[in-house]
């Protein structure tokens, strides 16, 4: 066995859910679906779960599932975004949960009920990915992908890579992160297929690196992709929008980082590196 194994293992102890947790996650997320989906159909809406609750890659430590609302494209926008906080709101209150609104591009609704986070995100339901008006009108899209691509075995593999990161603070795509989205750890996955593969890939990325997973442009193409892509570090071609990097919050700093760290890993696995180093206490 390769001492890498070992560690994973050992790992993976602290980042499955528990049968606990997962009996509470799944139990609330089915009830949130059906709660949402009857409020949404009366106003000609309906809800989907996403995000990480989809493919069980979920993190117990993070405990949040994402429900999406699907407005009709017909819809005003400005109409589909107060219909949207209203039902995630109503949705909230009848999980006897507490609700605020965050505000991506557009507003949503983040609660918490029996200790669990749920975002309650409105979006437009496309026939096509040519019509998107915002990028949450992609998530549905991104659900039926990794639903069809990323195999229930390798969700310990994507858990394995969120945890990495995370450690490293490198995990979130949000501006003050410019890390990993969720969604780019399970195309990573799905791109080579373990953990292990994935870091052993990193250690080979060069800056500008593209990775296509649905083979839509020719290695020709590339020097043409990099000038389109320009400036992102990591191009990660989103499988359902070809004009489209899923990596494009990620900073030039956060790729040197991961690079690294997977090189360091693979040079000498530890279960620390999965772990943020716990402050020593100050005895003086
Ligand atoms: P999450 O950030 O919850 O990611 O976004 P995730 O894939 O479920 O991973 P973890 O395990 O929670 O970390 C879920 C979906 O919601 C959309 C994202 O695009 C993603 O598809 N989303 C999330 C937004 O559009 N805006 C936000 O502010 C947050
Ligand atoms: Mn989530
Ligand atoms: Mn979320």
């Amino acid at each position: 066995m390769a001492k890498h194994d070992k560690v994973l293992k050992e790992v993976l102890k602290k980042v499955r859910p528990t049968k606990e947790q997962r009996r509470k996650i799944e139990g609330l997320s089915r009830k949130a679906l059906a709660v949402t989906s009857k409020i949404a159909k009366r106003h000609n809406a309906k809800a989907i779960l996403a995000g990480s609750i989809t493919r069980d890659t979920w993190m117990p430590d993070k405990n949040e599932f994402d429900v999406f609302v699907l407005f009709p494209e017909s819809l005003k926008e400005k109409k589909m975004e107060s219909l949207g906080l209203q039902i995630g709101k109503a949705a909230i209150s009848k999980l006897k949960g507490e609700a605020v609104v965050e505000y991506a591009e557009h507003p949503y609704v983040s609660g918490k009920a029996d200790g669990v986070g749920i975002d309650v995100v409105p979006c437009f339901e496309l026939s096509s990915t040519e019509k998107l008006k915002s990028a949450v009108d992609r998530t549905p899209f991104h659900v039926k992908y990794i639903e069809k691509n990323l195999p229930f075995r390798l969700s310990d593999d994507v858990r394995l890579l969120k945890q990495f990161l995370a450690a490293h603070g490198i995990y979130g795509a949000d501006a003050k992160t410019e890390g990993f989205s969720g969604y780019v750890c399970e195309l990573l996955i799905v791109a080579y297929k373990s953990f292990i593969n994935a870091l052993k890939a990193a250690v080979n990325w060069q800056a500008g690196e593209i990775v296509d997973i649905e083979k839509f442009y020719s290695k020709d193409d590339y020097a043409k992709l990099r000038e389109n892509f320009k400036n992102q570090i990591l191009v990660l071609i989103d499988p359902i929008d070809k004009n489209r990097n899923t990596a494009a919050a990620l900073s030039s700093k956060n790729f040197f980082k991961f690079k690294k760290y997977a090189q360091e890993f693979m040079a000498n696995p530890s279960s620390e590196m999965f772990f943020p180093q716990e402050l020593q206490p100050i005895t003086h």
